[in-house]
């Protein structure tokens, strides 16, 4: 089954694709730090919504004031999606949505005000890279956002088996924070998502799966759509549950350090 089809329909009523709620997104984007005519590039945005919600609080304003953002996901679904949504929920914002890999996106050095890249650590081989990615392309003084798994406790290796995951593949929570701070960014935030955002974001996709099955019996990709969800449930009610955390985390890049001559 194609890949970027089984997460379109499996994150069909996923407002957000990753274990954090609205709410906390909300609180999020709050606590941002951006000038009034913010530039932002988020690398796998997925459906948006960080940039939708950006562009909606910091769009077009009486003084011309505009958001300028862009976009990268390699999901052809996600991303003709997202252009949908902008051009209803933000038609004034400039909004460049790119379908693409994102580490091919070649980034101006220091030139976003906000970075992030939310649950797609491996663009960058992982955590480390990610942020020294993010970190090169953010203006001194600026923000990176980026979303990250960690252990909550040492994996289960039937759970590292039969996920296909590596024990070293994500760090501690504390582990996720220092990994910034070696990188010479200052952690502001770390949002950590309770059982509630991860009940909703891991089942909401066995929904959205049973309704496929059920609008479309014809598809010859139900067996294996049905077939991975039930793997996933047994997964994460088994493992991941009392296993995987998930925390948003919030860097400021160092300022700009001014001579005094
Ligand atoms: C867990 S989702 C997160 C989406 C979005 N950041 C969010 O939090 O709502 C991971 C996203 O990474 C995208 N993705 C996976 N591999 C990618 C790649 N090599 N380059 C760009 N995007 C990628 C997927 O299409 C998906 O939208």
């Amino acid at each position: 089954m194609d890949t970027w089809k089984f997460y379109d329909i499996t994150h069909r009523d996923h407002i957000v694709c990753n274990p954090t709620s609205v709410a906390k997104l909300d609180e999020l984007i709050g606590l941002l730090d951006l000038p009034a005519e913010p530039r932002v590039l988020d690398i796998a945005c997925g459906k948006g919504e960080l940039l939708l919600r950006l562009a909606e609080r910091w769009g077009r304003g009486p003084g011309g004031a505009a958001f300028r953002g862009v976009g990268v996901d390699v999901s052809p679904y996600h991303i003709a999606e997202l252009r949908g949504a902008a051009a209803r929920r933000a038609p004034d914002a400039e909004l460049e949505l790119l379908e693409m890999g994102g580490a091919d996106y070649p980034a101006t050095p220091a030139s976003f005000d906000l970075t992030c890249c939310v649950g797609a650590s491996w663009i960058f081989d992982g955590h480390a890279g990610t942020l020294r990615a993010l970190r090169d392309a953010t203006r001194p003084g600026g923000e990176v956002l980026v979303g990250e798994p960690f252990w909550q406790r040492q994996p289960d290796p039937a759970y590292l088996d039969s996920a296909g995951l590596r024990r070293a593949g994500f760090g501690s929570h504390a582990g996720n924070v220092a990994a910034g701070v070696e990188a010479g960014l200052t952690p502001l935030l770390a949002l950590v998502s309770n059982g509630d955002e991860w009940d909703r974001y891991e089942t909401l996709q066995w929904r959205s799966a049973a309704r496929y099955a059920a609008t479309n019996p014809d598809d010859p990709d139900v067996p294996e759509l049905l077939a991975r969800i039930e793997r996933g449930r047994h997964e994460y009610l088994t493992w991941g549950r009392e296993t995987l955390g998930w925390a948003l985390y919030l860097f400021r890049t160092p300022a700009a350090v001014l001579s005094e001559s």
